[in-house]
C-alpha cells in the first residue's frame, strides 16, 4: 500500500536538491505531485521522469500572485492540496555589518513570505481536503547562530516560529504543521562547503537530500500526533 495515495501534493523548491528528492519519494509513494519552482527546465524535466499526475509549475514563491495561480490550478486539475512542502530557499553570504539591505529582504521574501504566503493560500485547500499536512524546511540554523549568514539564521527561526503559530491556528482544522531542520546536506547549496565542514560532527558526514525527503514522508504520513514542532537531523551537530 502507497502511503501517500490519493493525496495531492505542492512541493516547492522542487526542481533539484532536497525538493526534488521529496518530489520523487512522494511520487514513488502515490502523491499526485506539484514540483513548484523557478528552474524551469529542471522542474519540466523532473515532472516528467516522475510520470502519472505529476506536474511542474512556475512559481515564485514570494510573489502573492504565483501562489494563488498554483493553487488555483492544482485545486482545478487535480484536487484539493493535502499536503504542501514549503522548501524554497536561498542562501546569501555577508556578515551583519557587511550585508546588503536588497540581499537582507531577498532571503527574507523567499525563505519567510514564501513559506508565509504558501500557507495562507493553501489553507483554504488544505480544509476543503478534509485536513493535511504542512512541512516548512528549516535548517539547524533556525535552532542555533552562525556568523556570516545572518539573514539565513533570521529567516531559519522564523520559519520555525511561523510553524508553531500557524500550528496552533491550523489544528482545529485537522491540518498540522511542522518545521524540519537539516545540518548539512549535499545539493547545490552547500557545493562550495568542503569535507573538512562537516569533519567535527558527532557523524562527520554531509546528509544526503533522501534522508530529508523520508523525514518529510514520515511527518506527512506517522506523525499524526505530532505538530508545531521541530524534526531534527543534522549528524548530532545540536545535540
Ligand atoms: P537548492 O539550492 O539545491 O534548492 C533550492 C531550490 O529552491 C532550487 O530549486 C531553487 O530554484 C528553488 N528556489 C529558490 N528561490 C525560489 C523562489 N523564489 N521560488 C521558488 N523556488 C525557488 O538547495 P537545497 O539544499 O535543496 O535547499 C532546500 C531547502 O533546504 C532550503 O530551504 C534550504 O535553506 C534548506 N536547507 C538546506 C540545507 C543544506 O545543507 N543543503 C541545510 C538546511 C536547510
Amino acid at each position: 500500500m502507497r502511503r501517500l495515495n490519493e493525496r495531492v501534493a505542492i512541493v516547492t523548491g522542487g526542481a533539484r536538491g532536497i525538493g526534488a528528492a521529496v518530489a520523487r519519494l512522494f511520487a514513488a509513494e502515490g502523491a499526485a505531485v506539484v514540483v513548484a519552482d523557478v528552474l524551469d527546465a529542471e522542474g519540466e524535466k523532473l515532472a516528467a521522469e516522475l510520470g502519472g499526475p505529476a506536474r511542474y509549475a512556475h512559481l515564485d514563491v514570494s510573489t502573492e500572485d504565483g501562489w494563488q495561480t498554483i493553487v488555483a490550478e492544482t485545486d482545478r486539475d487535480l484536487g484539493p492540496v493535502s499536503v504542501l512542502v514549503n522548501n524554497a530557499g536561498i542562501l546569501e553570504w555577508g556578515t551583519v555589518e557587511e550585508q546588503s539591505l536588497e540581499s537582507f529582504r531577498r532571503v527574507i521574501d523567499v525563505n519567510v513570505q514564501g513559506a508565509w504566503l504558501g500557507m495562507r493560500t493553501a489553507a483554504p485547500s488544505l480544509r476543503r481536503a478534509g485536513g493535511g499536512v504542512i512541512v516548512n524546511i528549516s535548517s539547524i540554523a533556525g535552532l542555533t547562530g552562525y556568523a556570516g549568514i545572518g539573514a539565513y539564521v533570521t529567516s531559519k527561526w522564523a520559519l520555525r516560529g511561523l510553524t508553531k503559530a500557524a500550528a496552533l491556528e491550523l489544528a482545529p482544522d485537522g491540518i498540522r504543521v511542522c518545521s524540519v531542520h537539516p545540518g548539512a546536506v549535499r545539493t547545490a547549496m552547500t557545493a562550495d562547503f568542503d569535507d573538512s565542514f562537516t569533519a567535527a560532527q558527532p557523524l562527520p558526514r554531509f546528509g544526503e537530500p533522501e534522508e530529508v525527503a523520508r523525514m518529510v514522508l514520515f511527518i506527512a504520513t506517522e506523525a499524526t500526533f505530532s505538530t508545531g514542532v521541530e524534526f531534527v537531523l543534522d549528524g548530532g551537530v545540536t545535540a
